[in-house]
């Protein structure tokens, strides 16, 4: 395609998607809520390598926030979004509104069990539920063949693909790595409300992950002790108020006491008011 689209309905965006299709288009999906970083850019790279369809979908889903939530602050900037949008070589942005997503007689919840009460779903309870919902309604817009979602929400990627198979979606979900600042601060849209200070004991996260990292290819394999060893340096900074830090299974979320194969470390730390997850993907086998 040789210019990009802007597109604010879901009946157009589908009629785009059923035109793309026909004419033998793979179509790769990147759903943000804009306010693009490095992190959104490095998503949409990996969907032009695959696809030769680009829809990027700018959205900040009310339904994901929680009541004393950030939605109304939550940052936006279309102009920005658009033009780097463009540079990347996005084909079609897909930019609704709320009236479109959400018409006042909507009455439905797209809801994972289990797997979303734990990590985030633990003290954000009605989060993925927004999340899913939204999802499934972009997919149903957009029509992909495969969907990128970003590594730093691991919980997300992994309740996404929970509802593509529960619901036999057909499309694939596939998960890029995550993009860090040059001191290793996990790229994110929130970063913008940390102060200075804030910002400089966040580093401490990534830094903590690193070690537990080091530890396991160094042969420990006690998440007890893993974990004692991730938390004192967070729990050292001032700032930082620890949400919660585990190591847990890669696809059933729940706690594990030695690392077998695989299990991810996964955190949420404030930083002030602000939340921040990280998470490292811990291997005993190389
Ligand atoms: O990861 C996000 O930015 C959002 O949760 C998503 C997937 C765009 C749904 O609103």
């Amino acid at each position: 395609m040789e210019f990009m689209k802007i597109i604010r309905t879901v009946k157009e965006m589908q009629a785009e998607a059923e035109k793309l299709r026909r004419n033998g288009k793979e179509i790769g999906f990147v759903p943000t809520m804009g306010y693009l970083h490095e992190g959104h850019l490095s998503l949409i790279r990996t969907a032009k390598q695959k696809a030769n369809a680009v829809v990027l979908s700018i959205y900040v889903n009310p339904t994901q926030f929680g009541p004393n939530e950030d939605l109304d602050k939550y940052p936006r900037d279309f102009i920005r979004d658009e033009a780097l949008a463009r540079q990347e070589g996005a084909d079609i942005i897909f930019y609704p509104s709320d009236s479109e997503m959400y018409p006042a007689d909507f009455l439905t919840t797209v809801q994972v069990n289990e797997i979303t009460g734990l990590l985030c779903g633990a003290s954000r309870p009605h989060h993925f539920a927004g999340v899913t919902t939204i999802c499934a309604k972009l997919f149903h817009a957009v029509k992909p063949h495969f969907a990128v979602f970003g590594q730093k929400d691991y919980q997300q990627g992994v309740v996404i693909r929970r509802m593509v198979k529960d619901l036999d979606l057909d499309l694939e979900i596939i998960v890029a790595p995550i993009v860090r600042e040059p001191d290793g601060l996990a790229m994110s849209s929130r970063n913008v409300y940390l102060s200075d200070l804030e910002r400089k004991e966040a580093s401490v996260l990534h830094e903590a992950l690193e070690l537990a990292d080091l530890k396991v290819r160094g042969g420990e394999r006690d998440t007890a002790s893993l974990l004692k060893s991730v938390t004192a340096p967070i729990r050292s900074k001032p700032l930082l108020k620890i949400d919660y830090i585990k190591i847990v299974h890669p696809d059933t979320l729940k706690d594990v006491s030695r690392i077998e194969d695989r299990a991810v470390l996964a955190l949420a730390v404030f930083a002030g008011k602000t939340r921040l997850i990280d998470n490292q993907i811990l291997r005993a086998t190389q």
